[in-house]
């Protein structure tokens, strides 16, 4: 055999090996866990075929506790570019079977590469995580790794999307990387997010709670929202990434390439035109008005299970992508609160950041008052969403389908934060605040010495209903720019979406905003 060909063969062997990543039994353990390994996941998410991989040879460079003599091909991460439907992403997954996945130096230089690349390319980084953590072993070396990561998701915040799968353990410090990107996708039973565990939790605060309900996947998408998907395998949430993708452009320089579509642009939705109920105080769901208007009835709901109150999401309309922001009024009437304002916020942003333009679907009561509101600021969260919609420059097109009370109102992309077309429906109310309120305030006195108070209180409610309670106060203004007809409201929003695919606006030069966090 020449020397060549033996060079060729020993190559293969190494590239088997590394590709053995801790070795059979480490793979098993994985398997038996309900895990796939690195390897599999990354070809399990891209075009057949399509993976490169980078830095199979890296090896840790830790010396201490002898760990000189305890090396793996690849390090704990593997790394490298492929595609998705065709298009480029960059792509890391770390493998738990090599300490765990737990991040070295070497396994974050990695990372680090990708990104760069990633950023160079103008192409979205997708992370899987599964680790331990910062490896112990090597002290400094693994926190200054993590923290290089970190400024990397920073600088590429709104300039490339950034997806997180967290299939595993992601505790410590180590969930900033994620908490850092735009969206999180967590696998039920298997991962985890924490910042300490419970063994800490119990030492210092003396709370008994175990690894799933202090931070597993129901937990962070219903209750913190730091998880914006919950999958129950980790097949569906790589299937996820590729739908979500679908929905986004390469990067913030691009728009999202068109998908054709069969569904008519002028199809008329019946049902719209009765959806409302008589009674003002009935919900409706705004499901049935999202999966009505949209292209084929399709959306990808984000955050589904977090402050239900609002619901936010992608679709597409003649083929383009778009981000739906609605309020349900079957969730605490649709009102706005904390965390119904945080997420909309978060989600108006990246749109925004990312060229998608956005359609606003209004029903809301107002903000929800009470103390408990007051004393978690409430002021700041709901001038979060007031702030996200008042700087966004993609085309904003809003329906009022029923209530848009007081500063509620002026939230919900309104005409005067720059709402490009504004329609209502003929149901849509439109005030300072709703009727019951109006009335207690302005009639206080004279309801109290009236003969029948009940009926004084309805005369002035039905009085106030004629007066403000219609879109045509607002559309006398110019705030409305039209009242629809409920079943063309898909026709409505594809037209003037056409007409603002070139809209160009910009916000004044600042070195960065000063967002109200
Ligand atoms: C080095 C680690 C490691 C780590 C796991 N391993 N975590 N090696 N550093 N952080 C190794 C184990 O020694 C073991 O090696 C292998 O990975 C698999 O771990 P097991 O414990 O056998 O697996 P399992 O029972 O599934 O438990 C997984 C685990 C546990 C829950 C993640 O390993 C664990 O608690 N690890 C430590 C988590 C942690 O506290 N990390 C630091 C967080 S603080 P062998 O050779 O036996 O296969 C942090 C700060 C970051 O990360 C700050 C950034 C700014």
């Amino acid at each position: 055999m020449s020397q060549q060909l033996e060079q060729v063969k020993a190559l293969i062997a190494l590239r088997e090996k590394a590709r053995m990543g801790g070795g059979l039994k480490r793979i098993d353990s994985q398997h038996a866990k309900g895990k796939y390994t690195a390897r599999e996941r990354i070809n399990m998410l891209l075009d057949e075929g399509s993976f490169e991989e980078y830095d199979m040879f890296v090896t840790h460079r830790c010396t201490n506790f002898g760990m000189e003599k305890n090396t793996f091909l690849g390090d704990g991460v593997v790394t490298g570019y492929g595609t998705i439907n065709g298009r480029l992403v960059y792509v890391f997954a770390q493998d738990f079977t090599i300490f765990g996945g737990s991040l070295s130096e070497s396994l974050a230089l990695k990372i680090c590469k990708v990104m760069d690349q990633a950023m160079k390319m103008g192409a979205p980084v997708i992370g899987i995580n599964d680790s331990g953590g910062a490896r112990i072993q090597e002290g400094i070396n693994a926190l200054a790794g993590y923290t290089e990561i970190f400024q990397r998701n920073i600088l590429a915040s709104g300039v490339i999307p950034q997806i997180s799968a967290i299939f595993g353990p992601c505790a410590g410090g180590a969930v900033y990387s994620p908490a850092l990107t735009d969206f999180n996708i967590m696998a039920k039973g298997t991962s985890y997010m924490f910042l300490t565990g419970p063994t800490v939790v119990k030492s210092v605060t003396g709370e008994d709670i175990t690894q799933e309900n202090l931070g597993g996947a129901s937990v962070h998408s219903s209750k913190s929202g730091v998880a914006h998907f919950t999958v129950d395998t980790e097949e569906e949430g790589l299937q996820l990434i590729k739908e979500l993708l679908s929905y986004l452009p390469q990067n913030n320089m691009e728009e999202t390439p068109l998908v054709e579509t069969s569904d008519p642009i002028d199809r008329l939705e019946d049902s719209l035109n009765e959806i409302i109920p008589d009674n003002p105080n009935k919900p409706y769901d705004i499901y049935e008005v999202i999966g009505g208007i949209v292209d084929d009835g399709k959306f990808l709901e984000v955050h589904a299970d977090y402050a239900k109150n609002i619901v936010v999401g992608f679709a597409r309309f003649n083929g383009q992508s778009v981000g739906i922001v609605a309020n349900q009024p079957k969730v605490l009437a649709g009102v706005l609160d904390i965390s119904s304002s945080r997420k909309g916020a978060r989600f108006v942003r990246f749109c925004d950041a990312f060229n998608i333009p956005i359609v606003t679907l209004v029903d809301v009561p107002g903000f929800l008052p009470g103390s408990q509101q007051e004393y978690g600021g409430v002021i700041l969260h709901g001038a979060k969403l007031l702030y996200a919609y008042g700087e966004a420059t993609v085309p904003k097109v809003t329906v009022v389908l029923r209530k848009a009370y007081g500063g509620a109102y002026c939230v919900m992309s309104s005409k005067h934060l720059r709402g490009d077309i504004n329609y209502a429906w003929p149901t849509a109310e439109i005030a300072v605040m709703g009727p019951s309120g109006a009335i207690g305030i302005l009639y206080g006195k004279e309801m109290k010495e009236a003969e029948d108070p009940a009926a004084f209180a309805a005369e002035k409610e039905k009085e106030y209903r004629d007066a403000f309670a219609n879109p045509y106060n607002a559309a006398k203004y110019g705030y409305i720019d039209d009242v629809i007809e409920p079943r063309n409201t898909r026709f409505r929003i594809i037209r003037a979406l056409q007409q603002l695919a070139t809209k160009k606006l910009t916000n004044p030069a600042k070195k960065h905003d000063n967002l109200p966090l």
